[in-house]
């Protein structure tokens, strides 16, 4: 509705444009997929500049977060020549004349060298000097994927924490970077806000309030698939123990237990990469990783206390063949290691959540992913 009229007495047109084949028509409400044909265009329309207002102020408030509770940010590398971190498929870089000379072929860093696909070992060397430590930045995952929750480019927020011998404790950073994002979020853009919460996902409000007020709910791995078994729902993946957990696994877990964020701990050993820490426990071998649900996205972080002590992961790294890989990475636990752990945020996945949007590619400026990188 409109409360106001203008009244002009002249009019000067500063930039002249062509209306009527201006994709984007202003009394229309445009299906998301059909403004995103336009990525040079659709920033003007409504929603997307609503969604990149918020996604401006939410990146303040992820700074400020860890600022305020003393985290120091670093600027991890976006080249690197950590090639097996196991975290996803890389993108290996290359000039444009090696691309072009196939035989033979010189490294311009004389090693191959990737696009990150986390900021996490860099932020474990730097977490032997500053007690707690950050980093905010693009990561690359080569997926060949056209999911509604997967980019090759996206922005990933991780922590690193020293003196740490409780996997409670990232989850509590976890939980309170949530929070304390979002209510920031939410206090700062009501009216962006609510462009979402009214038109997209009318229930999205209520629930997120909910959502705020209480504590996450915690299960491990093996509650998980006991879980599982018991569904009356048929699985596409049989739920087993030492599988990974699929999407339809998360979504029916998330459900259980009553639509709500879900942090599901102690992954089998075999399922994770080395550096998670060893629970020695037995007959279910497991290793102290989290994973943390929320509905309508599935896995929004990812996290772990890392294995500090060097026998344990001399033995790792040996019997996968990457000891020479990982010799600096020894050396952060030969030359005094203390107790730490971490986790990552996808920032993409967490916009989506808190707004309600299906699709990851409606919450970045430039969505990058298999088969289109659009301008
Ligand atoms: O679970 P992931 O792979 O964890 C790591 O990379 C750890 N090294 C992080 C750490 O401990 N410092 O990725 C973390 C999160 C996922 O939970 C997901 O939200 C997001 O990053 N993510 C993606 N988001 C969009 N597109 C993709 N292709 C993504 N892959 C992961
Ligand atoms: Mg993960």
């Amino acid at each position: 509705m409109q409360n106001m009229e203008l009244k002009a007495e002249t009019i000067r047109v500063v930039g002249p444009c062509d209306i009527w084949s201006f994709p984007l028509k202003m009394k229309e409400r445009h299906p998301l997929e059909y403004v995103r044909q336009f990525p040079h265009l659709r920033c003007r329309n409504n929603t997307l500049g609503s969604l990149l207002r918020i996604r401006s102020e939410a990146t303040a408030a992820i700074h400020s977060f860890f600022q305020d509770n003393g985290y120091v940010h670093i600027h991890t590398p976006i080249i690197t020549s950590n090639d097996c971190e196991g975290a996803g498929d890389l993108f290996q870089i290359e000039t444009s004349n090696e691309a072009r000379e196939s035989a033979e072929k010189t490294h311009f860093f004389n090693v191959p060298a990737f696009l990150t696909v986390s900021g996490q070992l860099h932020l474990e060397v730097m977490s032997g000097a500053f007690t707690h430590v950050f980093t905010f930045g693009p990561t690359f995952r080569a997926e060949n994927s056209q999911s509604r929750r997967h980019l090759a480019e996206f922005y990933m927020v991780e922590a690193e924490l020293s003196f740490t011998e409780s996997l409670q404790d990232i989850m509590q950073v976890m939980e309170d970077l949530f929070k304390t994002a979002t209510s920031t979020v939410l206090s700062k853009c009501p009216r962006d806000v609510e462009l979402f919460h009214k038109y997209m996902a009318p229930a999205q409000k209520d629930r997120l309030e909910q959502m705020l007020k209480n504590k996450f709910v915690t299960i491990s791995y093996s509650e998980a698939v006991e879980i599982l078994k018991r569904a009356s729902q048929t699985f596409t993946f049989k739920p087993e123990w030492g599988c990974d957990l699929q999407t339809e696994h998360e979504k029916y877990l998330v459900k259980h237990c009553g639509e709500v964020p879900v942090f599901v701990i102690n992954y089998p050993y075999d399922l994770k990469p080395f550096y998670m820490r060893d629970n020695e426990d037995g007959p279910q071998h497991t290793v102290a990783a989290v994973d943390l649900l929320v509905p309508g996205v599935g896995e929004l972080c990812g996290g772990s206390l890392r294995e500090e002590r060097l026998p344990f992961l001399e033995s790792r790294l040996q019997r996968l063949g990457l000891t020479d890989a990982y010799q600096w990475y020894l050396d952060l636990r030969k030359f005094g290691s203390v107790p730490h752990g971490g986790f990552g945020m996808g920032f993409e996945r967490y916009l989506q959540y808190i707004l309600g949007v299906d699709n990851i590619k409606d919450v970045i400026p430039f969505p990058r992913f298999s088969h289109s990188c659009l301008l």
